[in-house]
């Protein structure tokens, strides 16, 4: 006997409709709707290995990791500038890296990755944080990608506002 089972994928406007839900319902627990955000992500596209959002601490002038959904890292606090979220702190700009090894100001999380994309998480205009995707294949990420990626950042954004400042 045979059991089939076909796993059908959302297409970016249902993950996005799906995201906005998960965001409503933890307005109390914002850093349990932020994980559960990551575990929806890295559940539903194949090519998501790792998904985790850090968040500008800027007296300190570092970014702190508040939720993820992947193998654990040692990188939960990265100064400005350094690595490619480090950069992106700085440069207020997405960066996609196809290829990690082709880059110089890289922080390794995991033998096993080989690409990664961050976006800028903005509050009124100011870059306030970040999410950032590791990926196991070499060059998946696809301007939809950034484009969904930029749509939750906002999402996130809309939904917590300034109560993102003090997690
Ligand atoms: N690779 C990142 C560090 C964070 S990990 O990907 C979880 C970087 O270069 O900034």
């Amino acid at each position: 006997m045979y059991f089939c089972c076909t796993m059908m994928s959302l297409n970016n406007s249902e993950i996005l409709k799906e995201v906005k839900n998960i965001l409503e319902k933890s307005k109390v627990d914002i850093l349990s709707g932020l994980k559960k955000c990551c575990s929806f992500l890295k559940e539903n596209i194949s090519h998501f290995d790792w998904v985790g959002f850090y968040f500008a601490d800027f007296q300190n002038k570092n970014l702190n990791l508040k939720a993820f959904s992947g193998m654990p890292t040692d990188h939960t606090s990265i100064p400005f500038g350094e690595g490619i979220c480090g950069q992106v702190a700085l440069s207020n700009k997405n960066f996609m890296v196809p290829n990690v090894k082709e880059q110089d100001n890289y922080i390794a999380c995991s033998i096993n990755v080989k690409s990664e994309l961050v976006v800028p998480l903005f509050i009124e205009g100011k870059n306030v944080g970040q999410i950032d995707i590791d990926s196991n294949k070499l060059d998946p990420f696809s301007k939809e990608d950034e484009l969904l990626l930029e749509a939750c950042c906002d999402l996130v954004s809309k939904t917590y506002g300034n109560s993102l400042l003090r997690l």
